[in-house]
């Protein structure tokens, strides 16, 4: 696959457990090809501000977090679930690094870190702290809450909706065996008429909903996302 939206670069800045909370069982996802989706994404959609984003499978919060900063000044809202408590939590933590507030008390933590211990890493994740500060701008409104996927979802009616779903070797469905079906009639149910809907997963898994008219198929490595409208 040729990137179109997304030149190659050193996204160093936001490794995760830097400035970005990461940790074991965490997933986390390349921010290149997150990137490209959204890209090819938001090329199908007919809105390209004020967007309102959704990721229903968002782990530890680390894609929507990427996002909220690569287009932060485009973005107005994001949402994001998952079905694990544990997660939840944590992409409240690092999608909280969307404000300034909260990104200044995250660079006290690793100056404390760094004043204790003088790791070299602790300084370099200063320095990303500065850069990550440089790309805020937007007040982004953020909302992250526990919900299964493949169950009624409440109405977000978001205009991008782009999910990481589990794989089976990190991170299983947790609701047998047709939960990517039963997740695309939820998101289909909670989505406006020009919801755009990208979805990444191994290239085992296969999507057999009608509703859904899939607009592009991209295999890229062990994976492959598709990209649909309503
Ligand atoms: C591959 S990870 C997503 C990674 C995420 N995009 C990120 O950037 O960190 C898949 C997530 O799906 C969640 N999950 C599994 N079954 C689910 C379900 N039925 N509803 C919602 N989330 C589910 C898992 O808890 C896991 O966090």
């Amino acid at each position: 696959m040729e990137y179109l939206y997304c030149k190659d670069d050193n996204f160093q800045d936001f490794a995760s457990g830097r400035v970005l909370y990461g940790g074991k069982g965490i997933p986390n996802f390349p921010i290149r090809l997150l990137l490209e989706i959204y890209g090819r994404a938001l090329e199908r959609s007919n809105k390209k501000e004020d967007l309102v984003i959704y990721d229903p499978c968002c782990g530890g919060g680390y894609s929507l977090t990427i996002l909220g900063y690569f287009q932060n000044k485009y973005i107005r809202k994001i949402y994001g679930s998952d079905i694990d408590e544990d997660m939840v939590a944590h992409a409240k933590k690092n999608i909280s690094l969307l404000t300034d507030v909260a990104l200044k008390k995250r660079k006290a933590e690793i100056e404390e870190l760094y004043n204790s211990y003088g790791k070299e890493s602790h300084k370099e994740a200063l320095d990303s702290c500065d850069k990550l500060s440089i790309m805020l701008g937007n007040d982004i409104s953020t909302e992250i809450f526990q919900a299964d996927c493949t169950m009624p979802l409440p109405e977000i009616l978001p205009d991008i909706i782009i999910t990481d779903v589990p794989y089976g070797n990190l991170v299983e469905w947790e609701q047998g065996k047709n939960s990517m079906d039963a997740m695309l009639e939820q998101l289909w149910r909670i989505s406006h008429e020009n919801t755009i809907l990208a979805v990444c997963m191994d290239k085992k898994q296969k999507i057999n909903c009608e509703k859904w008219e899939r607009l592009e198929k991209q295999n890229i490595g062990k994976r492959k996302f598709e990209i649909y409208k309503k």
